[in-house]
């Protein structure tokens, strides 16, 4: 997660860098600068929209900056690229911007396609420009161009001279924050406040008469944060303030199997007692980087627990590590897993990309993308 552009460059900008790395024949160094570069670029772009607070919330901050990383991956790593090419490129990237928040309310699957049409985008948009294509030079801040079609017109202009003149190399990617649960940035800060209350509360649960949460505006208005479904797939509870935080008392864990639990009506009860609300002070906080929120809960019988917290319990490298093993259960076996570790960790070439792209596409085939009643067979188990 990187707050300051509210997207999630690692996936939109490594994906690229592993496919050129292998495609081109990229050695180690190029490898560095590709990620390094298309970080620091995807960065650029997106505090340059994200800081005016004027930008279209209709799209997905990931989707409006992801391609523009993609292709500062490529461009950044190969030097035969000039800096005529280069505004090309980067002019067809945004071109092939995309991507909806509708999905944060229906828990449609184009959240993960955004990422792919972004890398794959930021590919194309230096082939054609090495082809000899011309864009837009004007294509940022021009009458019609990004900062002005999503509705932060000159402010993000201005922002992105200050990126070109101030350039601080490493900055993006220093910004990167590493999520504890599968969920929204958004939903963070509560669900770790509510699982720490979950304790607390043990067997009282029943009791709650009444939950008030509060969090930044930001939060709040988010798409899906603020929503009490109804809910039929784990991509909209993953949104959910009310559900993440009821899930979390309920069940005192939050992982996949918690995130499933949308057919269960005791979750579903205690979410709609439930209410979402913001504090000046969280959004002063919020200016500043920090998400902070709090949790009042009321049993029937008038005591009152509170808990809060200034941030997000953000996760260090060996948490990254240990939550990928928990994740990666689903879909590999631990044998296979250990291997993905490892080759990111020896990661050096276009043969060792190759072979990292080779296990992760080892992926059991047994599992659909498409909609089906896993999610709801997985929820009667438990
Ligand atoms: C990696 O490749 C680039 C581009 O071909 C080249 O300039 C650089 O010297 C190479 N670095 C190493 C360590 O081989
Ligand atoms: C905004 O940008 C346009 C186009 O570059 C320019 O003509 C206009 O003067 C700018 N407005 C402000 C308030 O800076
Ligand atoms: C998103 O929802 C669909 C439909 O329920 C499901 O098949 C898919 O696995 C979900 N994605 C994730 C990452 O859980």
């Amino acid at each position: 997660m990187h707050l300051g552009s509210g997207a999630h460059i690692g996936v939109l900008v490594i994906p690229a860098v592993l496919a050129l790395a292998q495609r081109d024949r990229w050695n180690g160094t190029q490898l560095l600068k590709g990620v390094v570069g298309g970080y620091e670029m995807a960065v650029a772009l997106g505090e340059s929209i994200h800081h005016s607070g004027l930008r279209n919330p209709h799209f997905r901050a990931s989707g409006m900056i992801g391609a523009f990383g993609a292709a500062g991956a490529g461009i950044v790593a190969d030097d035969s690229i000039t800096s005529d090419k280069a505004m090309n490129a980067l002019g067809f990237a945004v071109n092939f911007a995309a991507g909806m928040n509708e999905w944060a309310w229906s828990g449609g699957l184009e959240i993960y396609t955004h990422m792919g049409t972004a890398s794959r985008g930021g590919i194309t948009s230096i082939d054609l420009a090495r082809a000899g294509l011309y864009s837009s030079d004007t294509v940022l801040e021009g009458k019609d161009g990004v900062f002005n079609a999503y509705g932060c017109g000159n402010e993000s202009a201005g922002k992105f001279r200050a990126w070109l003149k101030e350039f601080d190399c490493g900055a993006g990617i220093m910004g990167a924050r590493f999520k504890p649960v599968a969920g929204c940035n958004f939903i963070q800060t509560p669900l770790a406040v509510a699982l720490r209350l979950s304790e607390t509360l043990k067997g009282r649960v029943q009791q709650i008469e009444s939950i008030r949460v509060v969090v930044t505006t930001a939060a709040k208005n988010y798409p899906g944060c603020n929503s009490y479904g109804p809910f039929d797939n784990i991509n909209s509870t993953k949104m959910s303030i009310q559900y993440g935080v009821s899930a979390a008392l309920i069940l005192g864990r939050m992982d996949e199997l918690a995130f499933r639990q949308y057919g269960n009506h005791e979750l579903q009860a205690l979410m709609r007692k439930c209410v979402i609300e913001t504090d000046d002070s969280y959004d002063q906080a919020f200016s500043e980087r920090r998400q902070p929120s709090r949790v009042e809960i009321r049993l029937q019988d008038g005591t009152k627990y509170q808990d809060s917290s200034e941030d997000v319990p953000w996760l260090d490298g060996p948490a990254v590590e240990e939550r990928f093993y928990e994740e990666a259960a689903q879909s590999y076996s631990s044998e296979t897993a250990v291997r993905i570790v490892k080759a990111c960790h020896t990661l050096e070439d276009e043969t060792t990309c190759a072979a990292l792209l080779e296990l992760l596409s080892s992926h059991g085939a047994n599992r659909s993308l498409h909609r089906s009643t896993a999610d709801l067979k997985e929820t009667s188990r438990l």
